[in-house]
């Protein structure tokens, strides 16, 4: 199972393919546009978010509710882009246009891609790089994943997410009873904080950031409950499973590391008390008493929860300038911007969560593959019980 996405920033719309899911799966637009309304919540979010609004249309692979085999296509439309057509136009300037869209970016903000962009593509406007680099191609990755979390649901398989850190503020509430109940104390969070007074303290941070100009990034943390043992690989370095979690929250922009259970912590704790001891009961199958390895051994998935954090750095575009170089000139400014976050990781927290679900999905497709969805169904199940009762 794989996707494309397409489209820029300001273009009129964000496309995704995706291609090799089993026909039979139901999958209604509210699905995504809920999805997609997740992202688009979060405080210390900029005033893009009230103009986007995003809904999805699915162009292609659904019929009468349900996956058909074919390719699925979903569009979201930017409701902006009337103020960009001439911009972002496709078609050749005519020379009465020239000056207006001759507003060319030629200089570079630091920690972004618009100067290697320029650098590799030979693009002396940078607008063609940020169009594209900009977190804005998120909405349609979010929208795969909503439809890959719909096929993880349906084979009983639960994703969440959460904010544990923002700006050196920490969460100390670790515990909760279910991922049910996660979500719901989540949701409310306008940081999709577990502890409240750990929230507040992070919105206090980001409202400090804001002040002073700057941003603050920080960790998010995606709990998955259901997946059944045995599936990635170990006989393959391309096929284990984490390598593959770990790749995909390092690709979601601003994502700098990633860690499974107690993480880097292991590497200052002796193997006692790392790794997690094996037990088996008839109810349960084999299970491990502790999940300090996240829910991965030997790149396959263990049947526990899997437990992946991924680092936000602070948002690049910051009101504080920062020296860069002009491209055209080679004399130094100072980077300074109209608009931006000061602070994206509860939106970045959805964005995390949808591309790990994604990762997760076309793990399942691709070890249990099956063109009609109700026989993969039967096939994870059967994966259950074999595990159970090996
Ligand atoms: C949900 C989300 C929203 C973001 N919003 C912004 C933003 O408003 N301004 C900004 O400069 N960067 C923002 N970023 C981060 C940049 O897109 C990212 O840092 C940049 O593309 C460079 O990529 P890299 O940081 O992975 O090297 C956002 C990232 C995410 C995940």
């Amino acid at each position: 199972m794989r996707y494309l996405t397409s489209g820029e920033s300001h273009g009129p719309q964000l496309t995704t393919i995706i291609e090799g899911l089993p026909a039979g799966m139901p999958l209604l637009d509210s699905d995504i546009n809920e999805e997609l309304a997740r992202r688009q919540k979060g405080y210390g979010r900029g005033r893009r978010m009230q103009i986007e609004k995003d809904t999805v249309q699915i162009t292609g692979g659904i019929r009468h509710g349900y996956t058909l085999g074919s390719p699925v296509a979903l569009v979201v439309e930017n409701n902006d882009w009337k103020h960009w057509t001439k911009i972002m136009g496709q078609e050749p300037l005519n020379p009465e246009d020239e000056a207006e869209v001759k507003r060319k970016i030629s200089r570079p903000r630091p920690g972004h891609a618009d100067l290697n962009g320029a650098l590799k593509y030979g693009h002396r406007d940078m607008r063609n790089v940020l169009e594209r680099s900009s977190a804005r191609e998120t909405t349609v990755r979010v929208a795969a994943g909503a439809v890959a979390k719909k096929l993880l649901s349906e084979l009983g398989i639960q994703v969440a997410a959460h904010v544990i850190e923002i700006g050196g503020v920490a969460s100390s509430v670790k515990e909760y009873s279910s991922l049910e109940e996660l979500k719901e104390i989540t949701e409310e969070s306008p940081v999709r904080c577990l502890d409240p007074d750990a929230g507040q303290k992070m919105m206090e941070a980001i409202d400090t950031a804001k002040e002073n100009g700057d941003s603050i990034g920080g960790v998010v943390e995606v709990i998955v409950e259901g997946m059944p043992p045995g599936v990635g690989s170990y006989v393959h370095y391309d096929r284990k499973l984490d390598s593959k979690l770990a790749g995909a929250m390092v690709s979601i922009n601003a994502f700098k590391g990633v860690e499974f259970g107690i993480g880097f912590e292991a590497a200052r704790k002796p193997g006692s008390e790392v790794h997690d001891e094996i037990v088996w009961d008839p109810e349960r199958g084999y299970y491990r008493k502790t999940n300090r390895l996240g829910g991965f051994e030997g790149g396959m998935s263990t049947g526990m929860p899997i437990v992946v954090r991924g680092v936000m750095k602070p948002i690049p575009t910051l009101y504080k300038p920062l020296q860069s170089v002009d491209i055209e000139t080679k004399e130094p400014f100072s980077a300074s911007i109209e608009r931006s976050d000061s602070c994206a990781v509860p939106a970045a927290a959805v964005v995390a969560e949808n591309v790990i679900a994604w990762e997760l999905a076309a793990a399942l497709v691709d070890q249990f593959y099956s063109d009609r969805f109700e026989t993969l169904k039967a096939t994870v199940e059967e994966q259950r019980k074999f595990a159970r009762e090996f």
